[in-house]
Formats: structure tokens, sequence, C-alpha cells
């Protein structure tokens, strides 16, 4: 038993010291885009389906900043059905929609910190 839980215990550490925080989660928002809007939008290249009036989510990423993107999604909006998304669910959406470009002027931006979080459960 000498010295075996050290070792383990060190091996934890390093293990959880590396997992992702709160950055925002593009794999997430891309999960969470099929699963609420893609029955409107088209949120890949490839799909076939969706309604004609809902932009295709390329153009919303080359049309809309991040910034007006996460106000957008904050508050309802009278064609859309109000999903309730959490900001951390906002931020995951924005960054799967802006892996499809930027609007003109936009510079990317930086990942967030953990200094974006303090209000993360206050609700618009
Ligand atoms: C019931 C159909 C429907 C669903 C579901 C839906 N949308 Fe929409 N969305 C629309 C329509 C229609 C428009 C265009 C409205 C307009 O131009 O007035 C729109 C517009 C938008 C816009 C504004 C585009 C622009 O530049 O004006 C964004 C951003 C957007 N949707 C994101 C989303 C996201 C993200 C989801 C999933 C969480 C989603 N929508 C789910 C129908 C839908």
């Amino acid at each position: 038993m000498r010295a075996g839980f050290g070792f383990w215990g060190l091996m934890f550490v390093a293990a959880t010291s590396v997992a992702p925080g709160h950055a925002a989660d593009v794999d997430h928002g891309r999960t969470i885009a099929q699963r609420w809007c893609a029955a409107c939008h088209i949120i890949a290249t490839g799909q076939t389906t969706a309604k004609a009036d809902a932009p295709p989510f390329e153009a919303i990423a080359k049309s809309r900043t991040a910034p007006a993107l996460r106000l957008f999604l904050a508050n309802p909006y009278p064609r859309m059905p109000d999903m309730s998304l959490s900001r951390d669910e906002i931020a995951d959406l924005v960054a799967f929609i802006k892996t499809y470009g930027l609007a003109p002027s936009e510079t990317p931006e930086p990942p967030p910190t953990e200094q974006d979080n303090p209000d993360k459960d206050r609700r618009g």
C-alpha cells in the first residue's frame, strides 16, 4: 500500500484539471441546433428540408455578429417558438453558428473566460 495513493491522487488531479470549463462548446451547439432549429433552419450543408422563410445558419453567421445573435436568442421572437435557452446553450449555439463565418467587419471573439460567467444564471 505504500505510496500508492499519492501516485493515483496525482494522476487524478492531472486528469481533472485539463477538463474543459464553461467555454462555449461547438459540438453541444450543433446538438441543440439539430434538435431545436433544424425543423425550420438549414443548419448544415446537405440538409434538404427546412422552412422557406427561415434563413440558413450559414447566411445568419454572415449577416449577424455573435453579440447580436446572443441578444436575439435570449429574447422571445414571435416567429420562433420560445425555446427558453439557457445562457450556456445560447453561447454554444452561437459558437456553432459562427463556425459558418463572420458578419462583415466582425472579428473573431477571443475564447470565453471565467469572467464571462458571473451573471450566467441571470435570465434576460
Ligand atoms: C418554427 C420554426 C423555427 C424554429 C424551430 C427556429 N427558427 Fe429561427 N427563424 C425562423 C423564421 C421563420 C425566421 C425568420 C424570421 C423573420 O425574418 O422574420 C427565423 C430567424 C432566425 C434568426 C434571425 C436571422 C436574421 O438574421 O434575421 C436567428 C438567429 C434564428 N432564427 C436562430 C434560430 C435558432 C438558433 C434556432 C434553434 C434554437 C431557431 N432559430 C429555431 C423559424 C424558426
